[in-house]
């Protein structure tokens, strides 16, 4: 029997300052109303001192090894998804490993933006696949609010700070992960994109590189994102002989509620069966699915054997879906 990779269990950490759409009306030109109806946020959470990428990272992990009854000795890989690490080198997964003594892994970042962890999520099946008894902890944690230009008001309302993890295994009965369709388009790179940081080779200077935050075309986004997601849900579903109905859950990448609307009303999906939370976290980017999902979890909406349906997208482009039997 092929082994899949199952979730074991899950934890998340969020900043303990809220940002309300009325503290940002004292900070750019906007109403609370424009946010709402546009986006459907209401706050996010900002990353205060004490909470570095790395350490809601490290507290993510914390809880979600707490809930899956491991040992952090017992976690052979570390993989954190995130596109605001507090270093370029070492990595966040490094960082995290040492927060919480795993000293038996291995541990590296993934970069694919808001996909991240779907990606992270593709990449430890294969693990596991490979190596059945491996356990591996697979986080998405971002600082957006240190990559935000808070002048601009196009982009600023949209994100907020965050990290959820999730324990990985297989559980020997070849039930997880499902069927993945990953997908990214890099020509379009230019819609939504964040400089790293200039470059100290005289040689190669970028044009353009006043600083690193993040820069959009947030109607170009819009519309890629709803086609995007709702086309790799799809053909992801008829290339399994599925159907929407077949879902439990959906736990969308939680960008803003009106993308999320319209990719539920192109699939024919139920408001019940969507998870959403982006109206009090805003765009977490890597770290939206990871805290929905445990936040589900918490809630006991999950039960063993649901067919679970995970979509995002985000700079690259990057893409995708996934289906995982809880
Ligand atoms: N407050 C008030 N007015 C604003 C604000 C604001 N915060 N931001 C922009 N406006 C103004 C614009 O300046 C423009 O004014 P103008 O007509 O005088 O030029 C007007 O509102 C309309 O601007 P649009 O950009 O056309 O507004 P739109 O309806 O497209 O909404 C939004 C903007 C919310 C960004 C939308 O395009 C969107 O959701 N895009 C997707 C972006 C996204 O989710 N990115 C995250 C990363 S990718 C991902 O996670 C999927």
């Amino acid at each position: 029997m092929v082994k899949r990779a199952s979730i074991l269990g899950t934890g998340s950490c969020l900043p303990k300052r809220l940002l309300t759409n009325a503290d940002l009306e004292k900070m750019v030109e906007t109403s609370d109303e424009w946010i709402t109806t546009r986006t459907g946020i209401h706050t996010r959470r900002i990353a205060g001192k004490g909470e570095d990428n790395y350490l809601l990272a490290a507290n993510a992990a914390r809880k979600a090894l707490q809930d899956a009854g491991t040992e952090p000795d017992e976690i052979d890989l570390i993989v954190v998804a995130t596109m605001t690490p507090h270093m370029i080198m070492p990595s966040c997964a490094c960082f995290v490993q040492a927060e919480i003594g795993a000293d038996n892994a291995f541990a590296y970042d993934i970069n694919a933006a808001c996909t991240g962890y779907l990606y992270g999520l593709d990449l430890a099946d294969k693990y596991i696949c490979s190596r059945e008894d491996m356990k591996i902890l697979l986080i998405g944690s971002e600082t957006l609010s240190a990559r935000v230009n808070w002048k601009d008001r196009n982009t600023c309302i949209l994100f907020g700070d965050g990290a959820g993890a999730t324990v990985i295994s297989s559980r020997g009965d070849g039930k997880g992960v499902y069927d993945s369709n990953l997908c990214s388009d890099g020509r379009l790179w230019h819609l939504l994109y964040m400089h790293g940081p200039k470059s100290l080779n005289p040689e190669i200077v970028q044009d353009g590189n006043d600083g690193s935050y993040i820069r959009m075309i947030g109607r170009d986004v819009f519309k890629h994102a709803v086609r995007a997601m709702e086309e790799a849900v799809q053909g992801l579903l008829d290339k399994n002989n599925l159907t929407i109905d077949d879902v439990d859950l959906m736990i969308p990448h939680q960008a803003n509620v009106r993308i999320l609307h319209k990719v539920m009303e192109r699939l024919g999906v139920p408001e019940e069966k969507v998870y959403i939370n982006v109206n009090k976290y805003g765009n977490t980017s890597a770290a939206s699915i990871p805290v929905a999902l445990d936040e589900a979890n918490r809630q006991g909406l999950l039960n063993r054997g649901d067919l679970l349906l995970f979509c995002s997208f985000g700079g690259g482009f990057t893409w995708g879906s996934l289906l995982m039997h809880w």
